[in-house]
């Protein structure tokens, strides 16, 4: 995450358009998000601004002019209304600091995301995390996690019972916190974390999992396919359900069998099944 150059724009967006909006302004580079009533306050990169203001005046709601933020201030104030969530009925993704409700027998997972992306909470995160628990138990099964962020992702296979779990970011930030967040689930002997980039990952996977948004899944698809072992499983996210992101993504994977498409609030998430030798 950018530690410098960062500005706050405001703007009205009636509530009902939010989840559309604030999608949206993910996807050109907002770092933080508050959603105060109507007034949606975003940080973002300077570099980030023209992007953000057009989308913005596109939905009706032109911004206020940016005003530089001090990056140590802003970046933990999230951390005061972050909750944790329940995923499929027995799995609860918490952030590390707070103690949240579980039943017995629920899969706890505890993240600390330090400065890489996701404390678990996103829908492009939970809604690959039921995929992977609808799945059953994972035993035995290597995993690739293209674009770790926190490792939430990695840390649920391995929970599930994963044996072998790859994970790769290009951000340092990440590794960092997905091996933190290993081994404060207890899992730090199943998932190994670098920088390796996608291209350079050797051998092949049970599953691989893919939470980086449409532009980038099309881009790696190729390399995507050969990652995974015949027969088995690829766990797509990131799709934005306005647009055509997700009938983009399926054309990128036609040879392969459709196994899941998933959707909460504006957000898709899509399995496809490798072709069997
Ligand atoms: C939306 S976050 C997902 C984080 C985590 N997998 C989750 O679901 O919570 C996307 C992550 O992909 C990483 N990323 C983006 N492009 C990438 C690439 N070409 N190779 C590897 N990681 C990439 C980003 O740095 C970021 O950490």
């Amino acid at each position: 995450m950018e530690a410098a150059g960062l500005v706050r724009i405001d703007a009205t967006v009636p509530i009902g358009g939010h989840d559309t909006v604030c999608g949206l302004l993910w996807e050109v580079g907002a770092v933080g998000i508050e959603s105060i009533g109507e007034l949606v306050r975003v940080t973002l990169p300077t570099d980030c601004v023209d992007a953000a203001g057009a989308l913005l005046a596109g939905h009706g709601a032109p911004p206020t002019a940016p005003e530089p933020v001090d990056p140590n201030a802003w970046k933990d104030l999230w951390r005061e209304w972050a909750a944790a969530v329940r995923v499929e009925p027995d799995v609860v993704i918490t952030p590390a600091w707070i103690e949240p409700p579980s039943r017995p027998g629920d899969v706890v997972i505890e993240v600390e995301p330090g400065d890489a992306w996701g404390h678990g909470a996103h829908p492009t995160t939970t809604l690959v995390v039921a995929a992977l628990r609808a799945m059953g138990r994972l035993d035995g099964r290597r995993m690739l996690d293209v674009g770790c962020g926190s490792g939430v992702l990695s840390v649920a296979a391995a929970r599930f019972g994963a044996a072998d779990v790859v994970a790769v970011d290009i951000e340092p930030a990440a590794i960092v916190a997905t091996a933190d967040n290993a081994a404060r689930n207890g899992v730090a002997s199943q998932v190994v974390a670098s920088l390796t980039p996608v291209e350079s990952v050797a051998g092949t996977f049970d599953l691989v999992a893919a939470n980086i948004g449409a532009g980038a899944l099309i881009a790696m698809a190729p390399r995507l396919a050969a990652l995974v072992r015949p027969g088995g499983s690829l766990l797509l996210s990131g799709l934005h359900a306005d647009g055509d992101a997700v009938d983009r993504v399926e054309a990128a994977f036609a040879a392969w069998s459709p196994a899941r498409r998933s959707r909460d609030g504006d957000w898709v998430a899509l399995a496809f099944r490798a072709p069997s030798p």
